[in-house]
This record gives structure tokens, C-alpha cells and sequence, in this order.
């Protein structure tokens, strides 16, 4: 939610900072600025709307300097507006800042009554005064900010600027991720890897409590006691052009496209095809542990959560241990119960989510051990768990996610089938012939989005009018039901639910009628037979109906209009396949609407607030 972008060097500014905010628009679209320090003292550039605006008005009044600070912002505490959009300014000093400052009530009253005008609705000015009221009484503006700081309640990642200290930026975090980027003669930093891929790939991720000092020679961070810390250097292996659009229209539309390549990656070096095994350690479970598992527990927020509770499914058949996927947020909502052997499968893309990282804060603290699926490097919640298992999808732009979903289901399906062959749930025969279903899915995933790939565009134009859209599944194609309807919301803003197919009589059936599109997902599996009957009861509804269903299944071809097919695959890999057309078909519709699919109204990519 919101980037943040900084620069400190020789080369032209400007064009430094808009690329980074650029490359960071996902995060937060409403507004944006430019604080860069001058001759003169700070000069910033402020615009409401997209950053088109701020390009504009960075062309028609240029700003250049050695120092600079910009942000996308992703309004939470006041509108969008020029006045609430950052760098917010007090004296001298000009701050952005992604998260929420929760005790932002009682700080105004002090701001207020300090004296000093308000100018804005937002939390980020309050610390811009806050600072500001510190260096006043005479300390530097390293203290001033260790002071303000050490007031803050709630989620930040902050970058500051003076002309009274020129020549360095001052960042510091608090559960919103901040990473510097090192270069020659110059340093960077920013709230998420891609901004800075065009420039450096030898990065530090900062840690929560972390004040860096970045300058264009060196780095120095700080814990808040104002002791220098050591982080570690890493060098990121994405590459610019993966953050690019290489061609297509849209990142999600690459993105989708790029599914196979995704899922080849993710698997490399993680299938055992001599032994038929996987080669477990990055998941980093002793076979004793494993041997102690009573429970799986997966904790994630939206997409995540789908692949989490196809998980269930594959932990309970292949490992035999009982599993449950549970909202984080609501995870942390209650007093939630942690025995002794439970494992806890936290999933997120970005590994920053506010609501999953808490609640794997919490299932820590309850004495859980954690394993983290993520597929941003060392952020947040990989740092927190006792082991990392990151899938390799390459940085993901469009807000809605795609191969990261996918990239996601194969990682939670390699653990599950580590889990099963440690327990010795499933057998040497069934587990070699998973790895082996397993090297086989890119080239069907690419199989399967050629084929569909019309078909998809087609329906999306004749359902691009559509109010309402229902998907149904069961098993593990339930998952995939609850995932097409939350792209298909996501990106074409038309409302769609996800039911299991069993629930259709406890209620969704009083929707249908002839102007209801119903997609039924029914791969060739032992639950294919009670959901197509499932689909009669629809069809007899006069409702317009789609099937996503394995290619040959005349029976289901002679039921319905339109037939969405997948090549034959193990029943258990059906949701690598079923999803892609639906993607597919969520990307068209709103394509076809012209909605902004990379950057929904509303939406944000990494959800670092409450
Ligand atoms: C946001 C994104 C979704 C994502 C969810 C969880 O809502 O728009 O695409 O599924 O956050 O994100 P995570 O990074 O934890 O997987």
C-alpha cells in the first residue's frame, strides 16, 4: 500500500524518482510527489491522480538536486487530493511514509495545540511536526526522528529529508517493508524490490526497528536504542526486465501467460524424480518434527487463502494429518488455540501483509513452528518463521494475482507430499507418480491457455453486461471457484461468488434465472458426477451455463453450451489447470469494460494496513 521511492547521487534526479514510482504505481495509485532537496532548500511536486499527473508536472516545472524522496500514495487517513498527497512538509523537513499511525488522534491534539497549522487530513504530517517540534529543542534530526519514532503507535515505513543535514535520507520501518539498494557512488532505497531493479540488485532488506542513514557512499542503519546494526547484503536475481510488460497490454495479462514459465521455475530443483521424492530441505522440517505433526494450520489473506485451502485438501489425502486454512485476519481476531504439534503454512506473495503477519506473530508466540510460502525475499514473514519455502514466480505487478496463485499451489502441494512421504501416508509408487504429473504441468498449464485462450475472450464479451456471476466447484475445484470469482471481481468489478457446488441448494439457487452466467468447474474426479448433476439443476433454472471440464467429457459437452477444456491430468493437479481459463477470462471482461486491470479502483497489491 503506497510506495516510496529515494535517491541519493549524481545522476538526474527526477527521472529516478517518476521510474521508481512508476515501477511502483501498483502499490498505490491516488496521488503522488516529489520532495528533492535544492540550492534553495526542499522543492516538491505534488498531484492528485495518477502519476501521469505528477509526470506532467514535474515536465512543466523541473526539480533537480542530489536528494530526492517520492511517493505513490494509497489513501487511507484523508481523501485523495493534491493538499493530503506526500511529501508532507514541517520547517524544513519533508516526509513520506506508507502504514497507518493508529494513535494519530491524540498526536493532533498535540500538534494542535503546539501551535503549528495543519495542512492536511492525513497521519503523515502529524510526523512531519512531530520531527519537526523535536529538532526544535535542538536535537539533529537523526535524534528528532528517534524521538518521533519511539511516539508512533501502528504500521510504518518512513523516508525524511532536510537541507539542514544535505546529502543523506533518513528511512526507517515498523511492519511495512523498506529496502536500500546499493550502487557506485549512489544509494537508494524504497518500499518494494522492483522500483529499484532498473538500477541495483544488491539490496538490504531493513527489519522492523530499523533507521538507516543512506548516503550516496555508504549506509548505516540503526536499531531505535541508536545503535549501529549489521544487515545482510543480498543479490536479487529478478531481473528489470521481468517488471516490464514485454508486449502485452497488461502485466496480468503477462502474467497469466507466464504461468508456465513460473511453475518450471518453482519446481527446479525441488523434484527428486530418481527416488520419486521431493528433496525437502528448504522447508526446513526435521523428519522428527514432521513425524510430530497432529495438525496443519494455513494462515492467509485473499488469493493466498484459496491456494491455502486447496492445501487443506492435499495435506489431509497425500499426509494423512488433519488441516484447516483460516483467514488471518480473522485467525487474530479471537484468542485462537495452538496445541504442541501444530504446523502453521503462512502464505503470502509479498510476505508483508499486515493481517498475516500478525497472525503468524501470534501463532509464534503461541509456540506454533512456521513455515512461510513467499515469493518476495527475506520480507516480513519468511524473516519471522522458522523456515522459508519461496516460490519463484518473478515479481508480480497487476494488483490481482495470477502466477503467484499458481506458483503457490505447487510449493503448498510439495510440502504436503514431503509431509505425506516422511509419515509414510502415501505410498512410493503414488508419490513418484505425483513428481512426475508434477514436472509435466508447465507444459499443460501452456497447453491449456492456448486452447482457451479464444474461447475465454468470446465469453467475456457476451458476459462483459453481466450483474452478477456465479462459479461453482466442489473438492478441489471449490478453491478455484472461490479464486475465479475474486479475479473476475477484482478486475472487471462485476459482483461474482464462489460456492461449493453442494451449497447451491442453501441458497444461491434463488438467483438463478436466464440472465445469471454460471461457470461450473468439473475436472474428471470422483466429485465430477454429483456436481454435474449439479449443473442440470442449473441448466433447468434456465440459467446460462459454462463448464470448465477435462477435454473429451462428451457428457458434460452435451449439457452445455460453451465448454472451457483442460487436458487430462491427475484428479489432485486439476486446479494448476482449471484456473487459467478463468483468469483468462476475468482479464477479458474487464478488458472489454476498460477498467484499469493492472491497478483496480480501490485496490492495492500489498495490503500493509488493517
Ligand atoms: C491483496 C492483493 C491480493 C492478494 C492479497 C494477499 O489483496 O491485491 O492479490 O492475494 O493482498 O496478499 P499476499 O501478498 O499476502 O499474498
Amino acid at each position: 500500500m503506497c510506495g516510496i521511492v529515494g535517491y541519493v547521487g549524481e545522476s538526474p534526479i527526477s527521472p529516478i524518482l517518476l521510474d521508481g514510482l512508476r515501477r511502483l504505481e501498483y502499490r498505490g495509485y491516488d496521488s503522488a510527489g516529489l520532495a528533492v532537496l535544492t540550492d534553495e532548500g526542499v522543492a516538491i511536486r505534488r498531484a492528485a491522480g495518477k502519476l501521469r499527473t505528477l509526470e506532467e508536472l514535474v515536465e512543466r516545472e523541473p526539480i533537480e538536486g542530489n536528494v530526492g524522496i517520492g511517493h505513490t500514495r494509497w489513501a487511507t487517513h484523508g481523501r485523495p487530493s493534491e493538499e493530503n498527497a506526500h511529501p508532507h512538509v514541517s520547517g524544513d523537513v519533508a516526509v513520506v511514509h506508507n502504514g497507518i499511525i493508529e494513535n494519530h488522534t491524540e498526536l493532533r491534539r498535540e500538534v494542535r495545540e503546539s501551535g503549528l497549522e495543519l495542512r492536511s487530513e492525513t497521519d503523515t504530517e502529524l510526523v512531519a511536526h512531530l520531527i519537526a517540534l523535536e529538532l526544535a529543542k535542538g536535537c539533529d534530526l537523526r535524534e528528532a526522528l528517534l524521538r518521533t519514532l519511539g511516539r508512533l503507535k501502528g504500521s510504518y515505513a518512513i523516508a525524511a529529508i532536510s537541507p539542514r543535514v544535505p546529502g543523506k535520507i533518513f528511512v526507517a520501518r515498523a511492519n511495512s517493508p523498506l529496502v536500500l539498494g546499493l550502487g557506485d557512488g549512489e544509494n537508494y532505497c524504497a518500499s518494494d524490490v522492483p522500483a529499484l531493479l532498473p538500477y541495483t540488485r544488491e539490496m538490504i532488506f531493513l527489519e522492523d526497528g530499523d533507521l538507516a542513514v543512506v548516503e550516496a557512499e555508504r549506509v548505516s542503519i540503526f536499531n531505535l536504542r541508536g545503535e549501529e546494526v549489521e544487515r545482510t547484503l543480498r543479490r536479487i536475481d529478478w531481473s528489470p526486465s521481468m517488471a516490464e510488460k514485454a508486449g502485452y497490454k497488461h502485466f496480468m495479462l503477462k502474467e497469466i501467460f507466464e504461468q508456465p514459465r513460473a511453475l518450471e521455475d518453482t519446481l527446479r530443483g525441488r523434484l527428486n524424480r530418481a527416488e520419486g521424492k521431493i528433496f525437502g530441505d528448504e522447508i526446513g522440517l526435521s523428519d522428527e518434527t514432521i513425524r510430530g505433526i497432529n495438525r496443519v494450520l494455513f494462515l492467509a489473506c485473499g488469493t493466498s487463502l484459496h491456494a491455502s485451502i486447496a492445501g487443506r485438501y492435499w495435506v489431509e489425502a497425500l499426509a494423512k494429518i488433519p488441516a484447516q486454512a483460516e483467514l488471518a485476519s480473522e485467525f487474530r481476531g479471537r484468542d485462537p488455540i495452538i496445541l504442541p504439534g501444530d504446523l502453521v503454512v503462512v502464505v503470502s506473495q509479498s510476505g508483508e501483509t499486515i493481517d498475516t503477519l500478525l497472525a503468524a506473530r501470534l501463532a509464534k508466540e503461541k509456540g506454533a513452528t512456521i513455515v512461510a510460502i513467499a515469493n518476495v525475499i527475506d520480507s516480513a514473514i519468511p524473516r519471522l518463521a522458522d523456515a522459508a519455502f519461496y516460490t519463484h514466480a518473478g515479481p508480480e505487478i497487476g494488483v490481482a494475482s495470477t502466477k503467484c496463485f499458481t506458483a503457490q499451489l505447487a510449493n503448498i502441494f510439495m510440502l504436503a507430499l514431503h509431509l505425506g512421504n516422511v509419515r509414510g501416508a502415501i505410498s512410493p509408487e503414488r508419490s513418484a507418480a505425483f513428481v512426475e504429473a508434477l514436472a509435466k504441468l508447465p507444459q499443460k498449464m501452456h497447453e491449456t491457455l492456448l486452447a482457451s485462450r479464444q474461447l475465454a475472450s468470446s465469453l467475456a464479451k457476451r458476459t462483459r453486461d453481466a450483474q452478477d456471476v456465479l462459479f461453482l466447484g466442489r473438492g478441489l475445484s471449490f478453491p478455484i471457484a472461490l479464486e475465479a470469482a475474486l479475479k473476475l471481481k477484482e478486475v472487471s468489478y462485476i459482483h461474482a461468488e464462489g460456492y461449493a457446488a453442494g451449497e447451491l441448494k442453501h441458497g444461491p439457487m434463488a438467483l438463478l434465472d436466464e440472465l445469471l452466467p454460471v461457470f461450473v468447474i468439473l475436472p474428471r474426479d470422483e466429485q465430477r458426477e454429483r456436481t454435474l448433476s449439479n449443473l442440470e439443476e442449473v441448466k433447468a433454472r434456465d440459467a446460462r451455463v459454462v463448464a470448465v471440464a477435462t477435454r473429451g467429457d462428451e457428457e458434460t459437452l452435451e449439457k452445455v453450451e460453451d465448454l472451457l477444456d483442460i487436458p487430462e491430468v491427475e484428479p489432485e493437479l486439476s486446479p494448476f489447470l482449471t484456473i487459467l481459463p478463468l483468469q483468462l477470462f476475468a482479464y477479458y471482461v474487464a478488458d472489454f469494460k476498460g477498467t484499469d486491470v493492472d491497478q483496480p479502483r480501490n485496490l492495492a497489491k500489498t495490503v500493509t494496513v488493517e
